[in-house]
């Protein structure tokens, strides 16, 4: 802001203050101290008006707001440039300045300071889990704790709360995964982001040829039926699928990890639907998912301890499959 805006923005609210203080007191100085059974003349449908003083409470009342309009623009910003003097506000800590290099209240600066004293509290407890292999911090209670609420706040708006997923957004907590579910991978995933991208086929196969390979995609691999009254080439789409999509999805569709192609044999696992008509859709034009990297965001540590969290859903998943 220019000094005279600045300025300008000081002025009018002082002044609006002071005039207000002005108001409050000579219109009470007119007044008589006691109650009167005087009214102030006029009348309306039989409903007349005393002339009495505003009660004493209220007059306060008054008073507490301008005061704390006095001290609430001391303390914070709201006067132009001036940036406040509430105590603490010089820097997030000792030396180390607010990242604009401001003194002064603002929501950035006091979130920044929670941050630096959430960070002292709990950074030494991530530390000691980002020291731990993460198949054994998936193993502690209070690890996983702070992993779940670490998920709520940062994951839960894409992967539901649940992890379950949703329309575009792949199921943490089952057995299928995209990009790979060891612990590792899953922090990598985590940490680097990941793009899945899946080729729009529509000119490359022509239309027949999208509803044949869709057509083989849900009866043969998936091993659901066809919708009552359409009909497709399952044949020609076995040959379509066995010369363009095996580069990425397999020969058998089970998929490639190292793409992020899934499994198109799991039909309960696809992110974009697995009715015909979806299908369709995603062989034609194509699909991408983003995966945002957290690394800069949240850090290796707490990234580690994000990675137990995930992994550990879908252990017990995988432990009932190898028991079966
Ligand atoms: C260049 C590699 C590549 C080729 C070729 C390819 N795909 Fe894909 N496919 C992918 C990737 C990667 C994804 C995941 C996209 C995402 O996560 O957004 C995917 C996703 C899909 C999905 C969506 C699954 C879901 O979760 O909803 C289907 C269905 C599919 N592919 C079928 C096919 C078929 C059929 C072909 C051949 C016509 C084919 N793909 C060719 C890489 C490929
Ligand atoms: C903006 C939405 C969004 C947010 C936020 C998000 N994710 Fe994702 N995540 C995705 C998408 C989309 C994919 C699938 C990428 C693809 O198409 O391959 C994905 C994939 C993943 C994968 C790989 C799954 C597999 O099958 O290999 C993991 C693990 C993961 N996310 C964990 C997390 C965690 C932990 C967080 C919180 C720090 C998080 N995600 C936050 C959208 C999001």
């Amino acid at each position: 802001m220019t000094s005279f805006w600045s300025l300008y923005i000081t002025l009018l609210t002082l002044g609006t203050l002071v005039a207000l203080t002005v108001l409050l007191f000579s219109v009470r100085k007119g007044q008589r101290p006691d109650s009167t059974e005087q009214t102030v003349g006029h009348e309306f449908d039989g409903i007349a008006e005393f002339d009495n003083p505003l009660p004493k409470w209220w007059f306060m009342l008054f008073v507490a707001t301008l005061l704390f309009a006095v001290g609430y623009l001391a303390l914070y910003p709201g006067l132009g440039n001036f940036k406040g003097v509430l105590p603490g506000y010089d820097g997030i800590g000792e030396d180390k300045p607010f990242a604009d290099n401001q003194p002064g209240w603002s929501g950035v600066h006091q979130w920044e300071k929670e941050m630096d004293k959430a960070d002292a509290k709990y950074g030494p407890i991530y530390a000691k889990y980002a020291a731990m292999p993460i198949e054994q911090v998936a193993q502690d209670e209070a690890a996983l704790k702070m992993g779940g609420r670490l998920f709520a706040s940062n994951c839960s708006v894409c992967h539901g709360s649940d992890a379950k997923g949703a329309y575009g957004f792949p199921n943490l907590s089952d057995d299928q995964w995209r990009w790979g579910g060891d612990a590792n991978t899953i922090k990598t995933s985590i940490l680097n982001g990941r793009m899945g991208m899946m080729p729009a086929h529509g000119q490359l196969v022509g239309d027949e040829g999208v509803r044949n390979v869709a057509a083989y995609v849900l009866t043969q691999l998936g091993g659901r039926k066809l919708p009552d009254g359409e009909t497709a080439d399952i044949e020609a789409g076995r040959k379509a699928f066995e010369t363009t999509c095996f580069a990425c999805h397999g020969k058998d569709g089970s998929g490639m990890a190292m793409m992020g192609a899934p499994n198109l044999t799991k039909p309960a696992a696809f992110i974009y639907g697995s009715s015909f008509a979806q299908l369709q859709q995603t062989i034609r034009y194509g699909r991408s998912g983003k995966m945002p990297a957290q690394n800069e965001f949240l850090g290796n540590d707490k990234v580690h301890l994000l990675a137990a969290y995930v992994y550990s859903l879908s252990q017990g998943k995988q432990d009932e499959k190898a028991q079966e």
